[in-house]
């Protein structure tokens, strides 16, 4: 990696064209998965950030669930073209992260310090998003181009039955990566960044 840290954030975008090209060995996926799941922050470090991490065949499925799970509420004029899009974007990638946060550790930190019960669910939204931020990231960084989709809570009963998972665990988002096929959109920022923020106290 030769990018900075500023470098990298900035490189990161979404991509909607993908293949099954593996850019680096799917363990190095999995590690730097267990290295932000380490390192990120969470409120009062309580650590209630999962990650499932589907590849092949297995995040094909995923693909399929939401393809089936659409053609349930999606008119039948349009579904054809969702389900183009959900192949060429989706299932066409080499694999899926799914950004879980579990129900049980967070429900400890509500009883652990009741004055802040209110704010569990938004900490828990913001350090979820920290994490996949810095994911997202860190799969460009290999080369990879990733998306962040949201097809919870559509899916959420077929993909805990297809993969067992934990009850407690609620499914926040869907990041599915590949060797990327197409090129960002032009980035666009409607107010420029000056006219967004305030600085006081700034030394001359
Ligand atoms: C919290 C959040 C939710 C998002 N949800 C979706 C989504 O459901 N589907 C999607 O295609 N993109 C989603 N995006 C991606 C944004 O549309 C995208 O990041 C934005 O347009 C800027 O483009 P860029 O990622 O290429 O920089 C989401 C982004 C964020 C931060």
């Amino acid at each position: 990696m030769s990018r900075n840290f500023i470098e990298a954030v900035a490189h990161r975008r979404s991509y909607y064209h993908l293949s099954d090209r593996a850019m680096v060995d799917d363990s190095l996926v999995v590690g730097v998965v267990d290295e932000l799941l380490t390192t990120m922050p969470s409120p009062f470090n309580v650590q209630s950030a999962r990650v499932v991490v589907l590849f092949g065949e297995q995040h094909r499925d995923l693909w399929r669930i939401v393809i089936e799970a659409l053609r349930h509420i999606v008119p039948a004029e349009r579904f054809e073209k969702s389900k183009t899009k959900i192949e060429r974007a989706f299932l066409a990638g080499r694999g899926t992260l799914l950004f879980y946060e579990d129900e049980d550790a967070l429900n400890h930190m509500r009883s652990n310090y009741p004055a802040y019960a209110d704010n569990v669910a938004i900490w828990s939204e913001q350090s979820s998003g920290m994490l996949q931020f810095a994911l997202w990231t860190a799969l460009e960084e290999f080369g990879y181009g990733a998306s962040l989709q949201h097809y919870n809570p559509l899916i959420d009963h077929a993909v805990a039955e297809r993969w067992l998972i934990n009850p407690d665990w609620r499914l926040k988002a869907e990041m599915p990566f590949g060797a990327p096929l197409d090129s960002p959109a032009h980035r666009t920022n409607a107010t420029p960044a000056h006219s967004r923020r305030l600085v006081f106290g700034e030394k001359e």
